[in-house]
């Protein structure tokens, strides 16, 4: 992948790889990525705990679980998967456009920022500035913040895409798409519910925003990253051009319609209601083309995720995808509603496809980028293997622990027993969860082992290479 030597295209000289990626920032993203993902970990934790009636930090109001439950959403959210998204963007747009990003000195500026809004708003959260929007919480003065350093995002790594030569591969369609609709979905979750509408209308917004935030920001730059990713691993193109189209239109078009199903039954207009099941029945299609066409890439070299680490991270998440979908269908009808809204059932949910899928994608981006860039083998390639098995193994019991757990909690309300009742049958079913977070927490603190014991072996000094501005390195010369 990170060939030397250059090529040509169109007679022009081809810049090397090397020369157009700034190898630092995608390690210093991964660190940040790591830390937070260290925190959220650590504050779903003290949630579990405080569900089983031992919180460790009682009566100190700062450090209450339902502030901590905001931080474990944010700190994953912005903090995990944006920072290992950005990092990621960083090593995949400059080698696909053969452009370096618009300018060096703003990715670095975008970077030290973007940690600021994090911490500022983990911060201004335990502090009790948070805002009473679901995964808009982010403190209002931090907002103006935020949303200027995603405009500054989508310029940086918006420049090479539009000036690319040639027509555009999948990737970059998903990542450009990614950069708009970002900033219009945080715009719209932040500003429109706090300011501009209210009563319900501000709930079917506040229902656009959550579903918008996880299929218009972390969807199409997970899928985005795929299909970089798979096709270099498996060395063969993807099996389907067509399909891969049907998949970037499709979630285009039905994504943004759908958001109104997590609050089925509400006051919401049920036309809304009616709308938002249909269109996420249509996108449960569309899911599936992207399914099968990464399915049927692997087709013949099946093996090779028994054998390749990375591999197998991008295709255990692609299973977990197919089972969140199959969950989905389900939940999406009245019917099932009915039984498990408000359970634990959408709890596991969350995991499985955040956790599940986007996280062990980014996980396998990082196994396999790290030692390239850092120009060495892990430190420990078996604690490779053991991150791989806890986490995936952790998320699985975790999951599972949480959709049969909510089935009984459905079952028991609709039984009109007492609500204490549904506390009580739930205990183990928290137990179970909190085993299973914390044998995933310690994976992820055996990778941050692995990675800090790689970097430390590693003889690679690193310098800034990448032109100042974003010209394009001077084809020909
Ligand atoms: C140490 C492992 C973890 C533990 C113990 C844990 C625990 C929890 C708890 C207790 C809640 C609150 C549930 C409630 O209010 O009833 C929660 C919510 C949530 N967690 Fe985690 N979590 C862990 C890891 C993660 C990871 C790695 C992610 C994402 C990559 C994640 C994503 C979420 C999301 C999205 C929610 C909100 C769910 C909803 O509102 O439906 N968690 N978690």
């Amino acid at each position: 992948m990170t060939s030397a030597t250059n090529s040509s295209i169109d007679g022009q000289q081809c810049p090397r790889h090397e020369d157009l990626v700034e190898d630092r920032l995608v390690l210093w993203y991964f660190v940040a990525a790591l830390t937070f993902m260290t925190i959220s970990m650590l504050a779903g934790i003290l949630m579990g705990l405080q569900l089983l009636r031992h919180n460790p930090l009682p009566a100190i109001e700062v450090l209450s679980p339902g502030r901590w439950r905001m931080v474990h959403t944010n700190a994953i959210a912005y903090g995990f998967l944006a920072n290992a998204f950005l990092g990621i963007m960083h090593w995949v747009i400059p080698r696909l456009t053969l452009r370096p990003v618009l300018s060096n000195p703003l990715s670095y500026l975008i970077f030290f920022a973007w940690q600021a809004v994090v911490l500022a708003t983990a911060v201004g959260i335990l502090f009790g500035q948070a805002q009473g929007v679901e995964w808009g919480e982010t403190p209002v003065w931090i907002d103006p913040f935020a949303l200027l350093g995603l405009l500054l995002v989508a310029i940086n790594f918006g420049a090479p895409i539009i000036n690319a030569p040639g027509p555009l591969y999948v990737t970059l369609w998903y990542y450009l798409a990614a950069l708009v609709w970002t900033f219009l979905t945080y715009a719209m979750g932040n500003l429109l519910p706090e300011y501009f509408v209210c009563g319900s209308s501000a709930g079917a917004v506040g229902g656009l925003f959550i579903h918008d935030l996880v299929g218009l920001f972390v969807t199409p730059l997970g899928w985005g990253m795929m299909y970089y990713f798979v096709p270099i691993l498996l060395k063969r193109p993807m099996w389907s051009h067509g399909l891969s189209l049907v998949g970037f239109w499709g979630l285009a078009f039905f994504y943004p319609l759908q958001g109104i199903h997590h609050f089925l039954y509400t006051p919401i207009p049920m036309f809304l209601q009616y709308g938002a099941v249909l269109s996420t029945i249509a996108l449960e299609f569309v899911v599936l083309t992207v399914i099968v066409n990464f399915v049927g890439t692997l087709y013949g070299t099946g093996d090779l995720v028994l054998r390749n680490l990375p591999l197998r991270y991008f295709y255990t998440g692609i299973l977990f995808y197919f089972l969140t979908c199959l969950q989905c269908a389900l939940q999406v009808t009245l019917t099932f509603q009915a039984l498990i809204h408000f359970t634990d059932w959408v709890v596991g949910h969350a995991h499985m496809v955040m956790f599940g899928v986007f996280s062990l994608w980014q996980l396998g981006v990082m196994t396999y980028l790290v030692p390239r860039i850092l120009k060495t083998e892990w430190y420990n390639p078996k604690w490779c293997e053991w991150h791989y098995w806890a986490s995936s193994g952790g998320l699985l019991v975790m999951a599972s622990d949480l959709i049969l757990g909510g089935l009984f909690q459905g079952w028991s309300w609709a039984a009109l027993q007492p609500w204490d009742a549904s506390i009580h049958l739930s205990i183990p079913f928290w137990s179970v969860r909190l085993v299973a977070g914390l044998v995933m927490f310690a994976a992820q603190i055996l990778f941050v082992v692995n990675f800090y014991l790689t970097w430390r072996k590693s003889t690679r000094s690193f310098s800034v290479t990448v032109p100042a501005t974003g010209a394009a390195p001077a084809f020909g010369q």
